[in-house]
């Protein structure tokens, strides 16, 4: 079985996440980032990770998805600022799984990024009150992914490895 981890990130939270999944992968296994894979052929299997930006999978990512994904076994790992349980972070699951739809999804998990301070003082900036709204998580997301949140990835990962029979 080959195993594929890549990853977008922007600020690290999302690349933390990647090699917290990659350490638990008991196979022939690559890790990189996104933008270094042209396909996903030659991969049985491949953990696919990146930030949400406005509700969405960020740009780079969704295209990467509904380009290359089709027909592929893909389990996606997601960071948000967000915590975990709001209704809005639903709705980001629903929007990753859309751009999924032609692909074999094995397994989502999601969990809380830090917030960088420099799209803090963006938003809080932003005329819009949904954006100054979200600045205010900003504070509460310090130091995500912490160990707890990476323990959970790593759960994530041995549960997919289980379910499509790897080690
Ligand atoms: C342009 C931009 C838009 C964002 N939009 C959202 C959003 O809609 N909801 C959310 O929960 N987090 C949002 N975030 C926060 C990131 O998803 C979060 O900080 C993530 O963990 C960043 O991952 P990275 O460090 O791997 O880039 C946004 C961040 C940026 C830079």
């Amino acid at each position: 079985m080959k195993i594929l981890v890549a990853y977008l990130s922007q600020t690290g939270n999302t690349k933390r996440v990647a090699e917290a999944i990659y350490d638990q992968l008991e196979a022939e296994k690559e890790i990189k980032p996104l933008s270094e894979v042209e396909s996903l052929e030659g991969y049985d299997l491949a953990f696919i990770g990146f930030p949400i930006h406005a509700s969405n999978p960020a740009a780079e990512a969704k295209a990467f998805l509904e380009e290359k994904g089709k027909g592929k076994k893909i389990a996606v790992f997601v960071t948000h600022a967000a915590p975990e349980d709001q209704e809005e972070t639903r709705r980001y699951l629903e929007n990753c799984r859309a751009c999924l739809c032609e692909a074999d999804l094995v397994g989502m998990f999601d969990c809380q990024g830090e917030l960088a301070q420099s799209i803090i003082e963006l938003l809080a900036k932003s005329d819009n009150p949904r954006h100054r709204q979200f600045a205010e998580y900003g504070p509460h997301t310090k130091g995500q992914p912490d160990e707890s949140r990476l323990e959970k990835a790593r759960a994530f990962a041995r549960r997919v490895m289980r379910e499509c029979g790897g080690a």
